[in-house]
């Protein structure tokens, strides 16, 4: 490291107060000299209301990418700069850099946190040899409702498997030897907090829940991306108890900072400080500054309340320099550990990132994700694999189509990725294989249909690859309405009328309501967007040369009506199927179950398996004597196979109602046919802790359940009584 504290210290010291304001400050390309796009501030950019003359101080860019140009927005940059402090570059590294991995939600159903690590580790690699220092990234926000957009980059509903993702990524970014390897680079998790519970799923929408809940279900995420190191936090767009996240002092100071002893950059999200006036707790800019910095804003991105006010607020006494020193001061710190002050550039080069980006070894790392990430949700009758001598027709949008990156895959480049007609002909000689749209994806023309129902009609089994384009999820890609789009649903109903074999592979970015496919289709693969060697990954699986293994980390709703529908929910006073429950009067809907159509953890298999001899250690658990758990695992069927094995537990009577189900553990292994695997879980006492009325975080002795199986709805109960808990 090159400088010291003292050294920081008077080197802030140095700065006048405009240029301090200034490394709060972080602008889009156009407005740095050296960018390819330098001037070009229109379309969105134009409505920020930031000029060219504020990056002048400004102390980071984000979404720059590629290394040439990093280092020509540095180089012109540095030349101006009275101090020499570099700029630290930003960008949304979310699934991938150029080799672009399935979507985090699909890595969520791989429940492989080694692979995800994997991934991270080299989104970092090839980010940094291209001149990114941070990422934004990882998205922790937990979801349950599949009409928001932005559930594609959570790895789903479930905060333990969620926090174990945020962990793994976080190392995977930053790796052990961070900051001094170059290969990695700093992370930053979002968006804090609960961004993913907008109301009725709109995106930006009011976020308002109990702050046990909060604690409970939301936020643990967070924090395990910062216990494992995570250098920055974002803010959220959404109001957290009717106050925006990022003017929402009790939750970014006294919360993040004061309890949690977070000391690193907090950013906010795009115009998020501006965006307090039209939510309505700001005046103007001036109060919008006044109160994000008093919440504990570092970096404004892309508005300019800092720079249009803090000197304002700091000469009429509603802030205090020191305040702003802070911030300076953790941002200059970051720039230090990143080495910035040594090597503005990290070591990325044009010849570095030419070596590195789009390797065949990143590729193969790559395929091997999407192949764990996709979900087989039906498989009537052994369709599927697919008969070697078969004739195969691939009809659909997505036989040919190449928008299965899905979104947040800026550098990733879609004539790269494998479609899945390409991944067929792997297995399949030509005359095997025929191939139609039937289709767009939104709209289709008669003649589509017709060579569609002209291809069916010569094979012995058609592959429909459906789905939605990406733009129909990600960031403001709400939908009201999450079946597929009606063309689609049509286009099953024709093909479904000459009675041949019928899978259906799905390329999205939420769980769909799945009318219209879900009886039609003999077999239902959920491939998700599966990134860059999709139609690879897919091929393999539809084949047999690869198991299906993914297990759902969101459940798939029966219709939109149950949303929000998730496995770890609360009994009522009145829940169906109790002992004496009356026929109508329970909490239940007259016309469709209360269950979602596929549950957390569901996913098959080309084999089978069987649970036997689950063993419990004790029925009584002790602070000091944990319980262990152990169950046998068989393959009972005729392939190797990776089963999900999971443990949840119940707490019988909590001093508030408690879920009908926790995920506490869970070992994804692989099992030869004929083979047995025995597995083994520990409960302690810790595990059972919760946040009770008055948020105290403890655990209550009593009744408790805990349930193995292969998903949350498939378990068997085997009870425990905890003791002495206190
Ligand atoms: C998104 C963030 C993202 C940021 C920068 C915002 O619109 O909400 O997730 O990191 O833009 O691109």
């Amino acid at each position: 490291m090159v400088l010291q504290r003292a050294d920081l210290l008077s080197l802030l010291d140095k700065l006048t107060v405009e240029e301090k304001i200034g490394q709060l400050i972080q602008l889009a390309p156009p407005f740095f000299e050296g960018a390819k796009s330098e001037g070009d501030i229109t379309g969105p950019l134009a409505t920020m209301g930031v000029t060219k003359e504020d990056a002048r101080y400004a102390g980071s860019a984000l979404g720059v990418a590629g290394a040439d140009e990093v280092k020509a927005i540095q180089d012109a940059y540095l030349e101006k700069s009275r101090h020499k402090i570099p700029l630290l570059m930003m960008a949304d590294v979310v699934h991938g850099y150029e080799t672009i991995f399935p979507v985090p939600l699909a890595i969520g159903c791989s429940w492989d946190l080694e692979l995800a690590k994997k991934s991270a580790e080299i989104a970092a690699k090839e980010a940094t040899a291209s001149g990114i220092h941070v990422t934004f990234a990882p998205m922790v926000d937990l979801v349950r409702d599949p009409r928001w957009g932005r559930v594609m980059e959570s790895t789903g509903e479930d905060p333990l498997l969620n926090s174990l993702y945020a962990k793994a990524f976080v190392k995977g970014y930053q790796g052990e030897d961070y900051p001094e390897s170059h290969d990695h680079l700093a992370a930053c998790v979002k968006h804090m907090a609960a961004y993913g519970a907008p109301e009725g799923g709109r995106d930006y929408n009011t976020v308002d829940m109990s702050e046990r809940q909060l604690r409970e279900y939301y936020l643990p995420a967070y924090k395990a991306a910062l216990d494992e190191g995570c250098e920055m936090v974002m803010t959220a767009f959404n109001t957290v108890d009717g106050i925006p996240a990022t003017g929402n002092k009790k939750l970014m100071r006294t919360l993040l900072r004061d309890e949690w002893g977070f000391d690193g950059v907090v950013i906010s999200d795009w115009g998020a400080v501006k965006e307090m006036i039209p939510h309505g707790v700001a005046a103007d800019e001036k109060e919008a500054a006044l109160k994000a910095i008093n919440a504990g804003v570092d970096i404004e991105m892309m508005t300019a309340c800092y720079v249009n006010h803090l000197t304002e607020l700091i000469e009429s006494g509603d802030i205090s320099e020191t305040l702003l020193d802070e911030s300076v001061l953790r941002i200059l710190e970051l720039k230090n550990k990143l080495g910035l002050f040594e090597d503005p550039y990290r070591s990325a080069t044009k010849e570095k990132e030419t070596q590195t980006v789009f390797s065949k070894e990143h590729r193969k790392v790559a395929r091997e994700q999407a192949e764990k990430s996709c979900v087989l949700l039906k498989n009537e009758e052994g369709v599927l694999p697919l008969e070697k001598s078969s004739k195969v027709a691939v009809i659909g949008p997505f036989a040919k189509g190449k928008d299965i990156l899905g979104p947040w895959s800026m550098q990733g480049k879609i004539e790269n990725a494998v479609p899945l007609v390409e991944g067929m002909q792997t297995y399949f000689s030509p005359d095997q294989l025929v191939v139609a749209e039937g289709c767009g994806i939104e709209n289709g023309t008669p003649e589509q249909l017709e060579e569609a129902l002209h291809a069916a009609k010569q094979s012995d089994v058609v592959v429909l690859a459906l789905g939605e384009s990406s733009d129909m999820s990600g960031e403001a890609g709400s939908l009201a309405d999450i079946r597929l789009p009606k063309v689609q649903r049509e286009l099953i109903r024709k093909v479904k009328e000459l009675n041949k074999e019928l899978v259906v592979v799905l390329f999205n970015g939420r769980p769909l309501d799945l009318d219209g496919v879900i009886h039609e289709a003999d077999a239902i693969l959920e491939a998700w967007y599966p990134g860059t060697e999709g139609g690879a990954a897919v091929a393999a699986l539809l084949t047999g040369h690869a198991n299906p293994s993914g297990r759902l980390s969101m459940s798939i709703p029966y219709s939109v009506g149950q949303i929000p529908v998730y496995y770890n929910s609360f009994n009522t006073g009145r829940p169906q199927g109790a002992p004496n429950a009356q026929e109508r009067y329970v909490s239940q809907y007259l016309d469709i179950p209360n269950e979602p159509l596929f549950p957390f953890g569901y996913g098959m298999s080309y084999t089978t398996f069987e649970y036997r001899d689950v063993a419990l250690s004790s029925t009584t658990l002790t602070q000091n004597e944990p319980i262990t758990v152990t169950v046998k695992v068989a393959n009972t069927g005729g392939v190797e196979g990776e089963e999900v094995v999971q443990l949840y537990v119940r707490d019988v009577a909590g001093e508030v109602i408690r879920p009908v189900k926790e995920l506490k553990g869970f070992e994804k292994v692989t099992i030869a046919p004929g083979e047995e695997e025995t597995v083994e879980f520990t409960i302690e006492e810790k595990d059972l802790r919760y946040h009770h009325s008055d948020l105290e975080f403890s655990s209550d002795n009593g009744e408790f359940v805990a349930y193995v199986g292969s998903n949350s709805r498939d378990t068997k109960a085997y009870p425990f009584t905890l003791v002495s808990s206190k």
